[in-house]
This record gives C-alpha cells, sequence and structure tokens, in this order.
C-alpha cells in the first residue's frame, strides 16, 4: 500500500500561552502525508513548520483539532505512549545534530537501539547501518572529531537505525556547505526510494526543495499551497535507472569515500 496516509492532520491548531501572550501559531492546518513522501514544509520564519513537525513527531501536543500518526491518534496518548511512538516507529533529524557528545557514532547509534531494547546484537547492526550509509571510518569518532556533515549525515544513520516508517528533520542541512548538504540528502533520497521511508523536511533550503517530491508552503500557520513536483536527479553517480536494482543484481559498487546503500538494510522497512 504505497498510498496509505501516515499523517492526517485536519484543522490542526496549536496555541502557545506564554503567560503574557497568547501565539495562534497553527490556525487549521489540514494535511494528509503518504507512505513514500518526501515532503518539504517551506514558510517564512514563524509560520508554524517547526510547531507542525514537533506535533507530528509527538513531541507536543495540538490545541484543537485532529492528528493521526501511524494510525494513532496522537492527542490522545499519553506522555508514555509518546515517548514509545517516537522511540519505536519515528525518526529525528535536527539542524544541530544532537548527537550525544560523549558517545562515539557507533554508540550514538547503539544507544537508540539498547532504549529499544535491542540486546547484543546492537553492535554489530550499529556498525551495519553506518556501513551501509558509508560512515564506517567514522565509527569509533567522537562527534567533536567529526565535521558537522559527518555529523549531521551520523544522525541520519541514528535516525534510521530505529527501523522508522516516518522520519522528521527539522532544517537539516542549515548548518551545511554545498557538498555536504548534497551528500545528505542524496543520503535521504535512497533512503526513501530503495526503503521507502517516508520523510518530513521543514526547510528553507532551496537544496532540500530541490529533492522533494512534495512540498507544502505554510504562511500564518496555514497551508498555502500544497504541490508536487520532480525531484532533480540523483547525483550520487548510480544514476535514477539503477535506483530499484535488486540486490545482488545490477547495484552500484559503493564509491570509495562516498555514501552508497544499495543493498542489506534488511532490518529498514519497505
Ligand atoms: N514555545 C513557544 N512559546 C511561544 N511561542 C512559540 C513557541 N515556539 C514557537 N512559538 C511561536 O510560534 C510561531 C511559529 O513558530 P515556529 O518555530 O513553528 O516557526 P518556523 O516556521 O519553524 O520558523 P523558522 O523558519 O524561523 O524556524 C512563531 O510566532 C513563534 O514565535
Ligand atoms: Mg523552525
Amino acid at each position: 500500500m504505497t498510498n496509505a496516509a501516515l499523517i492526517t492532520a485536519q484543522d490542526v491548531m496549536k496555541v502557545y500561552d506564554t503567560g503574557r501572550v497568547e501565539v495562534r501559531a497553527l490556525r487549521g492546518v489540514t494535511l494528509d502525508v503518504h507512505k513514500g513522501d518526501l515532503l518539504a514544509i517551506v514558510g517564512p520564519s514563524g509560520s508554524g513548520k517547526t510547531t507542525f513537525l514537533n506535533l507530528i513527531g509527538a513531541l507536543d501536543v495540538a490545541t484543537a483539532g485532529r492528528l493521526n500518526v501511524l494510525d494513532r491518534d496522537v492527542s490522545a496518548l499519553s506522555k508514555r505512549q509518546r515517548a514509545d511512538l517516537r522511540l519505536h516507529s519515528l525518526g529525528f533529524v535536527f539542524q544541530a545534530y544532537n548527537l550525544v557528545p560523549v558517545l562515539t557514532a557507533r554508540e550514538n547509534v547503539e544507544f537508540v537501539l539498547e532504549l529499544q531494547g535491542v540486546g547484543a546484537q546492537r553492535n554489530k547492526q550499529a556498525m551495519e547501518i553506518l556501513e551501509q550509509l558509508g560512515l564506517e571510518e567514522f565509527a569509533d569518532r567522537r562527534p567533536n572529531e567529526l565535521s558537522g556533515g559527518q555529523q549531521q549525515r551520523v544522525a541520519v544513520a541514528r535516525a534510521v537505525a530505529s527501523k522508522p516508517q516516518l522520519v522528521l528533520a527539522d532544517e537539516p542541512t542549515a548548518n551545511l556547505d554545498g557538498e555536504n548538504a548534497e551528500i545528505l540528502l542524496t543520503m535521504m533520497r535512497r533512503l526513501n526510494k530503495d526503503h521507502g521511508i517516508t520523510f518530513v523536511f521543514s526547510t528553507h533550503d532551496p537544496r532540500v526543495v530541490a529533492h522533494a517530491r512534495r512540498v507544502v508552503t505554510l504562511v500564518d500557520g496555514r497551508v498555502a499551497k500544497d504541490e508536487t513536483k520532480t525531484p532533480v536527479p540523483l547525483s550520487d553517480g548510480s544514476g535514477e535507472s539503477k535506483e530499484n536494482a535488486p540486490c545482488g543484481t545490477s547495484a552500484p559498487e559503493k564509491p570509495k569515500g562516498r555514501s552508497s546503500w544499495p543493498c542489506g538494510l534488511w532490518f529498514l522497512p519497505v
């Protein structure tokens, strides 16, 4: 079922009450996100992009309206149930990387797996995802020993190691230069295309928009535009025609020093 709605938002409102002022951040957002979408949420600063992602990610609750995420009515969930939803079904990538500074790249990935209850396998599983994303050389480095782009790629590995159907990314390229943004976006495109992971980004970045298949514009807490488009071709040298190459057939060799993950992400949902 490629058209199943993973997210259904109906007239979702969010009011922040700071005690002094009420901020109406979302004023009735209605939107469906389907399995396989690669959706960029754009709009002026303050239009409600992060607020909406926080609601989808069960980090916060709506003031009014209906919001279903992965068949759960998130407003009706307890704090504990929301934490479970985040841990077991969602992946997050933030602008500021948010890796645990005292842990190595591998330990950062393992940490999520440990919280999920993965046992002795977690070391192997963490290493596998890092290898498949072309990050094995960084496995034993701590975040301060990695560039921003490398940290953000580790953050994506951590986000997808938890086998999510849905990955939410709040301005994931905001701190990246052109080359690192391209590597990161190509990585996410592959995970979307080859493994059916649905991505929802908030962004101001035209590079992200170029890779998106759908662009939703928020203005003043409302959906002002919802467009479907053709994304730019992938630039990892493997060619669009090989995107669906079955494992072990014509899948490209992993280019040295570049990310490639044609096969073997067996633990990811498809
Ligand atoms: N915790 C909060 N308390 C009060 N107001 C808030 C809070 N978080 C956000 N807001 C307000 O809600 C509105 C929407 O903010 P939001 O962060 O969702 O915008 P955004 O589209 O992500 O902006 P940007 O592009 O600058 O990241 C803004 O007016 C903001 O000031
Ligand atoms: Mg924001």
